[in-house]
């Protein structure tokens, strides 16, 4: 694994990556472990953590270790444990990403409450609960960096919608923090990431990823992102490269966000023509 940042980037840093065990959460644990920080992955499945901790030793030379710690973020007592663990054996957490999340596609009609709620719970009230547990714990005294990982929710997320309603939320939480801890040395990012190529997309039913997929060419890119390209952004966020930057968002999504067809229409923006 190769990275563009000075390879000592995050010495001496204790970084914390919730849903660490893959994807983009696995990329960026992979990325600060190679800068030198101390990182711990969090998630639900300890197997999946193992995997992720013997598949990052694996490849690389000498070995990169990551720290696991089995940890539901929905749940407030696992939450307060995690940090304490991690602050006892650490010593702090210089850098989180809430990067843990998930949802399933459904159009609103059919989403129950049970469905939408779980959804929130996840993406917004666990990144909440996250940020306050790590600040309470160690960022207050100590200061940090923390970077939220959102999605391009900026036209609505249909199919989506909960998880849309929560990132926009999980947008407007990354300001507020940003306001209230600067003051204990803290800075709050976010990412919002467009179509990505991560491992995020085979929990999906074949017909919809493959709908995904094909989004991907609704960009100035015209391609899907890697989880490398977010893993970039992630870090520079969280990098004293970023010192003067808090409170913004981030977005990764190769100008999806902003995309609309203009004269000329590029190749993949044809249309047949309309029949008048
Ligand atoms: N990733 C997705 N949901 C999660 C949860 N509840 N706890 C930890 N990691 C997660």
């Amino acid at each position: 694994m190769l990275s563009i940042y000075r390879s000592d980037l995050f010495a001496d840093r204790v970084a914390l990556v919730t849903g660490g065990g893959s994807g983009i959460g696995l990329r960026t644990a992979k990325e600060l472990a190679l800068l030198g920080a101390r990182v711990y992955i969090c998630g639900r499945d300890a197997e999946k953590l193992e995997a992720a901790k013997r598949a990052c030793a694996a490849e690389s030379e000498p070995a990169l270790e990551l720290h696991s710690i089995v940890c539901n973020i929905r749940k407030p007592d696992e939450v307060a444990a995690m940090c304490e663990s991690i602050v006892k054996e650490a010593g702090r957490i210089d850098l989180l990403v809430n990067n843990a999340g998930g949802q399933f596609p459904a159009p609103a009609e059919k989403i129950s409450a049970n469905g939408w709620n779980a959804v929130i719970d996840t993406n917004l009230n666990a990144t909440f609960g996250v940020s306050q547990a790590v600040f309470t714990h160690t960022m207050k005294a100590q200061g940090g960096a923390i970077v939220n990982v959102i999605m391009d929710m900026y036209s609505g997320f249909p199919l989506m919608a909960h998880s849309g309603a929560a990132r926009a939320a999980v947008d407007n939480l990354t300001k507020s923090l940003a306001h209230e801890w600067a003051e204990h040395g803290i800075r709050v990012n976010a990412v919002a990431p467009g179509v990505i190529e991560s491992s995020g997309l085979e929990t999906y039913e074949p017909q919809f990823r493959q709908a995904v997929y094909d989004m991907g060419r609704y960009s100035m890119a015209n391609r899907l992102g890697s989880e490398a390209e977010v893993a970039a952004g992630i870090l520079f966020l969280l990098s004293p490269g970023a010192s003067y930057i808090t409170g913004e968002t981030l977005r990764i999504d190769g100008g999806s966000s902003i995309y609309r067809p203009h004269f000329p229409p590029k190749e993949h923006d044809r249309l047949p023509p309309f029949d008048r």
